[in-house]
């Protein structure tokens, strides 16, 4: 039996919200993996709820993807907030310029008539190169904003989908693989309970910041994300999740 979506949508809220402890669940009808207008919807409703939480003097931290991308171009007020920062939570992960963080806090910063600063930072950093590079005084300024943000808005990826275009080597691959990797967010990899399998080194905010900052937002639908999710769920740091019901129904169909 197919349920009205509204009473589906709204079971499947309530499910997850429950079974991960959030504070709150949205979910947009259709299932963005099957069709790119839900994409959009959910970049949408990712706008408009950021734009109900956002406050005069707030600092924003916001990751790159798709689904954000999809967000940035839906922001727009009529109200300017020349006091609010927009900062990417990290910098250097090997996207395209149009998918990168820093382009995307750039975009809402812009409509939003906020300020932005943004992580210049070449791609795929060895791990030493990072190490260095966090000592920049410049550097550490951002990076010391972006840790006391107040609100972050993060995508979530399936694992190898987001290891494949970003670029990851051979080796770190095999490594996802052999350590049975489903999801990403922040450059972490996770597997299926939840735990850190891999961390991609870089520059920026660390899983960890998540448990200090007050509105930490989840935005990624799609059936074919369904365990990246539950994944970054399992593992805890979003308090809100904003998907599509493709994935809540794949989500609770696995609980
Ligand atoms: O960190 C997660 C990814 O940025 C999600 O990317 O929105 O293009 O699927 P996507």
């Amino acid at each position: 039996e197919v349920m009205p979506f509204l009473f589906n949508t709204q079971y499947l809220a309530k499910q997850i919200k429950n079974c991960f402890g959030l504070e709150e669940v949205i979910i947009v009808p259709g299932d963005s993996f099957a069709d790119y207008v839900t994409k959009k919807d959910l970049g949408r409703v990712a706008a408009r709820y950021l734009q109900k939480v956002l406050y005069p003097g707030a600092v924003i931290a916001v990751t790159g993807g798709t689904t954000l991308a999809e967000m940035s171009e839906a922001v727009g007020s009529d109200v300017l907030y020349p006091d609010i920062l927009v900062v990417p939570a990290r910098g250097g992960l090997g996207e395209e310029m149009e998918l990168q963080a820093g382009t995307i806090a750039a975009k809402i910063a812009k409509a939003i008539g906020a300020q932005y600063r943004l992580l210049h930072i070449p791609d795929n950093l060895e791990e030493n190169t990072a190490e260095i590079l966090k000592e920049d005084v410049h550097i550490k300024d951002v990076v010391a904003r972006i840790k006391a943000c107040d609100i972050l808005i993060h995508g979530i990826g399936s694992a190898m989908e987001m290891a494949a275009r970003r670029g990851l080597t051979l080796e770190e691959i095999n490594r996802l693989e052999e350590k049975r990797a489903v999801g990403e967010a922040l450059r972490y990899y996770l597997d299926g309970d939840g735990n850190i399998v891999y961390a991609v080194p870089g520059i920026g905010l660390e899983l960890g910041d998540l448990l200090h900052i007050k509105k930490v937002i989840a935005v990624a639908g799609g059936r074919n994300k369904a365990e990246a999710i539950a994944a970054v769920l399992r593992h805890g740091g979003p308090k809100v999740l904003i998907t599509d019901e493709g994935a809540a129904s794949k989500i609770v169909s696995m609980m």
